[in-house]
């Protein structure tokens, strides 16, 4: 199939915290956008990028963009959310793309093969599909003053990641009658009334997004907990 992968990197980093917007930030000598680009570069599926950036830093993630996949990428400005600067990757997904995946560049350690894992599913069903894991920890429903509720049936949870994948004419419906502003793509494309499966996530796709996240990754790459 013909497959886009819109990675969105225009995110400021707030809870990150470093001097550079989160998607600029490098781990062991690399950007985080460049590591995503590498995986989308890794794919046995051929797949295009597209990179949404900050406004300010195009110039910067075109030349980064490139160098990392080899050819010339299309980079687009961002906007205020994420949904909207996923809106502004999809503006630019060619007529012909079958299959369309959005990916946090966040998600830097996130490997090719989850992305051809995710680009297979969505052939096979003809719907979406996002990557998840079961949620290890118990959790616990809370009332605004902190009082304890219950315990959530973990069994019915998924903790979910990217890259999450869709017919691209799904992704399209559902971004044309988007109202709310939803936190990831899977939750626009069910309002829109599509089916959506979580498939298995990878524990490496997790998003890196406090600076404890990024030493983590940082002893991934390693292997050394110093
Ligand atoms: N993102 C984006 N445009 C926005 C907000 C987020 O492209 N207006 C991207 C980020 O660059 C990131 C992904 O969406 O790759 C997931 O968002 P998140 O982890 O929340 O990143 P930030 O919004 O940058 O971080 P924070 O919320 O801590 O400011
Ligand atoms: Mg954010």
């Amino acid at each position: 199939p013909r497959v886009a992968v819109v990675i969105v990197a225009a995110g400021s980093g707030t809870r990150l915290g470093a001097e550079r917007p989160k998607a600029f930030v490098t781990l062991q000598g690399l950007t985080l956008l460049e590591r995503s680009l590498h995986a989308v570069r890794g794919m046995r599926h051929a797949a295009d990028p597209i990179v949404v950036a900050p406004a300010e830093l195009l110039a910067e993630a075109a030349e980064l963009s490139e160098r990392a996949s080899g050819r010339p990428v299309q980079v687009v400005a961002g906007g205020a959310t994420r949904q909207r600067s996923v809106a502004e990757g999809l503006a630019v997904v060619d007529s012909s793309v079958e299959v369309v995946l959005v990916h946090d560049a966040a998600r830097a350690l996130a490997p090719s093969t989850l992305f051809d894992a995710v680009v297979d599913a969505v052939v096979e069903r003809g719907y979406g599909v996002i990557p998840g894991l079961p949620v290890s920890d118990t959790v616990k429903r809370i009332g605004a003053d902190g009082i304890v509720h219950e315990t959530v049936d973990r069994s019915a949870l998924a903790a979910v990641q990217t890259p999450q994948g869709f017919p691209c004419e799904q992704l399209l419906t559902a971004y044309a009658l988007a109202e709310s502003d939803e936190t990831d793509d899977a939750g626009l494309v069910a309002a829109a009334g599509f089916r959506v499966d979580v498939v298995p996530g990878d524990a490496h796709a997790f998003k890196v997004t406090t600076p404890w996240d990024l030493r983590r990754a940082e002893e991934m790459l390693t292997g050394s907990r110093s």
